[in-house]
């Protein structure tokens, strides 16, 4: 027998494939559709406080290898998001993770608050958005602006847990995830996208119109797994969804060895066309072969 099921700071998880913030999460009917393929677990994309429209055309490129988007975090703001949201409660028959970001620590709590009134099972913040009072910094780009940001929900949203979202371009991931932790985050989900360009070089531009994205799918996943297993050394307790780049089971049980407690499956949907059925099945296949009886069997030989 195979069991593919987890627990994410208390949250129970059929199968540990959470779908990713942003792919395609935009409305309720979506993270059904994600948890009827399969998903253990669902995730919203982002909202703010206020409706946000997003970059202009061209917003992203897929190529074999790696996407590159821009899509400028447009949501519909956090008072349409509650509807969505408590339709997905209602609907989906799996945990809904609902995904919030904000320009400043009051504002993240602000939107924290509000989003807590759909009842999501968890609230992920996505910190890798740009501070507004500190030159455009990412929060999660140190321990302390990160562990603001945490202390400042966690004071306003007492009985759902919180997974702060980590950027992969920071020198110490590890330490940015233990004063999380130590600020009241219940979890880490790991990692967004890395900054990146590509060029047409033809036409002698930027080939997104917005000039920079975020890179994902297949080249993100050596970067990803080397922050998850930094952040299951520097805090060998919490909860951890892992995710950048995965697209088969291999590549989640390579994320579950590094130290993740849940895999998150953001460009595999573009790349597969049953992403969440197919990887799943990989992945109790690959666990037959070798052995495993359950995921906290997977684990790296050190
Ligand atoms: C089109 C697109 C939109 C995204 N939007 C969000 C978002 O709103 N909030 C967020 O935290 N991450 C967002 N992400 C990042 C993903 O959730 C994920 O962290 C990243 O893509 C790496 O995982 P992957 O390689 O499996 O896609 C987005 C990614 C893509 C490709």
């Amino acid at each position: 027998m195979i069991d593919l099921s987890t627990t994410l700071a208390g949250v129970k998880l059929g199968n540990p494939l959470v779908l990713a913030s942003g792919v395609r999460g935009n409305n309720a009917q979506l993270l059904i559709r994600a948890a009827k393929e399969g998903a253990g677990a669902v995730t919203s994309k982002s909202c703010s406080l206020q409706p946000r429209e997003g970059h202009a055309n061209p917003t992203a490129i897929a190529a074999p290898t790696y996407m590159l988007n821009a899509i400028g975090l447009s949501n519909p703001g956090v008072e349409a998001e509650i509807d969505e949201i408590k339709e997905a409660v209602k609907e989906a028959g799996v945990p809904v993770i609902a995904s919030v970001f904000a320009g400043s620590v009051d504002d993240f709590a602000n939107v924290a608050a509000r989003i807590a009134v759909a009842k999501p099972a968890m609230i992920e913040l996505d910190i890798s958005c740009p501070n507004v009072h500190n030159e455009g910094e990412m929060f999660s780009s140190t321990p302390q602006a990160a562990g603001a940001v945490t202390k400042a929900v966690k004071a306003k949203v007492k009985n759902i847990p919180i997974s702060a979202k980590l950027a992969p371009n920071v020198p110490n991931i590890g330490a940015i995830a233990a004063e999380c932790q130590k600020s009241g985050a219940d979890c880490i989900t790991a990692i967004n996208t890395m900054p990146a360009m590509w060029v047409d070089v033809r036409a002698r531009r930027a080939v997104l119109a917005n000039k920079y994205g975020g890179l994902s799918g297949p080249a993100l996943l050596p970067v990803a797994l080397r922050c998850v297993n930094s952040i299951r050394k520097a805090c060998p307790s919490i909860s951890i969804i892992g995710g950048g780049g995965v697209t088969s089971g291999e590549d989640a049980a390579r994320m579950l060895m590094a130290g993740a407690s849940a895999v998150s499956i953001g460009s595999a949907v573009w790349y597969r066309t049953d992403a969440f059925g197919e990887i799943k099945a990989e992945l109790a296949a690959f666990m037959k072969e070798e052995g495993y009886h359950r995921l906290s069997d997977i684990k790296l030989e050190e």
